[in-house]
């Protein structure tokens, strides 16, 4: 999605812009721009393409000023181009506007500006803002957006500058990320924090419906109405590393790998020295105990561990779960009681989808607990309660981390409310918790032996077609699976519950076709390798991923992958990492860039 960022203060902007929308890179781009205040008046460059032809013309046509906006665009309305690129400025060119969302009623806003005689160049929703805030502005650039905003519907990031107060940023927020980055004589505006970092760590959250206006040495926040707000800022404490590549070739490599360690700062601050399991940050004990119903809703990436979380709930605690996708659950007429329980998975806590759907059953008077990777985030913010999954910054657009550690809260989740009901024994209790804190060691066993991997998928990445296959987790896991391999890789990859074949899907199979077992439910091993046997039988190459030492399925499968014995229900906090570790490596065979998949964006913050 798109990034936006701004900078006033005593450094040249240029460089301060180009930085940070080089840390936005990782949200997804077509295209980047700049407009930059020079003394006398504000300088538009701007590119199509990759961040790198913005900083060729830059070289060529240099713009100096302390005062700036920037952005990485992520088409919606109009085609990737120089035209369509922000900044956009109304006609005069005394306004400048970047924007991350969507203005909904930008046809209807057109054609009353163009009425009234402004000339549109771009095919953009944005540009309606520029003409508005000039056609609003007497002098007062705050009191101008102010009064656009109040015209427009639908979302947005917003930043303005002004060459008639050259000292002064506008930006705005209503359901698209923004934060303020404050330092002595500076102040840094952007989508996320980690552009930001490099400069500063305290910052402003925005919240919805507020107006901020920036100068060197000051950040001040207004409602709607422009009536003053006052606000704290919040200390990011993270490292600076977490967000670099650290000697790895790629983010998505280093966030593999980092799964051993942040699986650990998901669970050691929530078990007790008693070894007991904390988790009073979402409820209490009585609110749980009480719990009758959950509905667990998300998209992508974070949906499949939902259904993971739906397995090991019903398992461990025998309460009804019900599971949905988030962009399709905004749209139904759920059913809720004070007695449900709304569990809500997030990564970036900031999808527009999510957030929807968040807001929905909020008015149905569920509670809510948000588990998400970013503290300040609008889901953490606006839940009940908030989980932090504790991973660090993920910058990959595929999820991995994020992925393991929101399984992680998952099942610290299951296992408190299987205490709390009692329908776990403590000695059985005790012995899953030991078992998670072996987890992370095991994850870095699985992360040593990658031979095998990286060997298949040398033999296999170009297949055309990759199926999934497993029972139970094995298939929660394989759907997630087969979204790695899809989004870096392109192949047309798909999950089938393993019982589903027959059904229809092995009419697919033949020699073109890779197909992944996950056989890690003991109790399935054999309806799995017949499994496994039917689809060899049709001529497709076959990887098992199962436990160490275990042979079962030497015979059918081309090539078997294992993991570290665990307990059946936790096998999905290591059975992903061989799947993450082959879609990273066939996307690399191809020399694709695994970080950066065409046509996605790593926060959907639009819908
Ligand atoms: O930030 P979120 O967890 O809400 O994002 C949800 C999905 O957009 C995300 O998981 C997406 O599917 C990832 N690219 C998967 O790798």
């Amino acid at each position: 999605m798109c990034g936006i960022t701004g900078y006033v203060g005593v450094k040249d902007a240029t460089p301060v812009l180009i930085n940070a929308l080089k840390k936005l890179e990782y949200r997804g781009y077509d295209s980047a721009g700049i407009a930059v205040f020079d003394g006398q008046e504000i300088l538009v460059r701007k590119s199509k393409g990759a961040l790198k032809f913005l900083e060729q013309k830059l070289a060529k046509e240099i713009i100096r000023g302390s005062i700036g906006i920037g952005h990485t665009r992520w088409a919606t309305h109009g085609e990737p181009s120089d035209i369509n690129s922000h900044p956009h400025t109304d006609v005069s060119g005394s306004i400048a506007v970047v924007h991350n969302g969507i203005i909904e009623n930008y046809v209807s806003l057109r054609e009353k500006l163009e009425k009234k005689g402004f000339a549109f160049k771009s095919q953009t929703d944005t540009e309606v803002a520029a003409h508005l805030i000039h056609f609003y502005y007497e002098g007062n650039l705050l009191e101008a957006v102010s009064k656009a905003l109040k015209d427009i519907s639908g979302s947005y990031a917003l930043a303005v500058l002004c060459d008639k107060q050259p000292d002064v940023i506008v930006a705005a927020r209503k359901d698209s990320p923004l934060v303020i980055g404050t330092a002595k004589n500076e102040q840094f505006l952007a989508s996320d924090v980690t552009a930001l970092l490099e400069y500063t760590r305290d910052v402003y959250y925005v919240d919805d419906n507020e107006i901020v206006e920036i100068k060197k040495d000051s950040v001040k926040f207004y409602d709607n109405d422009l009536e003053p707000i006052t606000k704290q800022t919040s200390h990011i404490d993270w490292d600076i590393d977490s967000a670099e590549k650290c000697g790895y070739e790629h983010f998505m490599l280093k966030e593999i790998h980092e799964q051993p360690a942040a699986l650990r700062q998901t669970l050691s601050p929530r078990i007790t020295k008693e070894k007991k399991i904390d988790i009073s940050e979402i409820a209490s004990d009585e609110i749980l105990r009480s719990t009758e119903r959950i509905v667990i809703t998300a998209c992508g990436t974070a949906y499949h561990a939902g259904i993971v979380g739906k397995y090991v709930i019903e398992h461990f605690a025998r309460i009804p779960v019900d599971i949905d996708i988030a962009s399709e659950f905004r749209y139904r007429e759920p059913i809720f009681n004070p007695k449900n329980l709304f569990i809500i998975i997030s990564q970036s806590g900031e999808t527009a989808d999510t957030l929807a759907a968040m807001r929905m059953a909020k008015k149905c008077g569920a509670r809510i607990i948000a588990i998400t990777n970013v503290a300040g985030s609008t889901l953490a913010r606006e839940a009940d309660a908030f989980m932090h999954t504790n991973g660090g910054p993920e910058i990959a657009v595929a999820s991995t981390k994020a992925f393991t550690t929101q399984l992680m809260c998952l099942y610290l989740i299951a296992l408190k409310l299987a205490e709390l009901k009692g329908t776990i024994s403590e000695e059985n209790l005790s012995k899953a918790i030991k078992e998670l804190e072996t987890i992370s060691a095991k994850a870095e066993i699985v992360l040593q032996d990658k031979k095998t991997i990286q060997k298949f998928a040398s033999r296999t990445f170009n297949k055309k077609k990759a199926f999934f296959i497993g029972r139970l987790a094995d298939y929660a896991i394989s759907m997630e699976s087969a979204l790695k391999l899809k989004e870096i890789n392109y192949t047309h990859s798909e999950a089938f519950a393993a019982g589903e074949l027959k059904h229809g899907p092995i009419a697919l199979i033949d020699t073109d076709t890779l197909v992944v077992a996950i056989c890690t439910q003991r109790a399935l091993f054999e309806k799995m390798d017949s499994n496994i046997k039917e689809v060899k039988a049709r001529g497709a190459s076959v990887l098992c991923i199962t436990y160490e030492n275990e042979h079962f399925f030497d015979d059918s499968a081309d090539a078997v992958v294992h993991i570290p014995e665990t307990f059946d229900e936790f096998t999905p906090l290591l059975s992903i990492i061989p799947s993450q570790l082959y879609a990273y490596y066939c996307s690399v065979q191809r020399s694709l860039d695994p970080d950066k998949p065409r046509n996605l964006a790593k926060s959907v913050t639009v819908e």
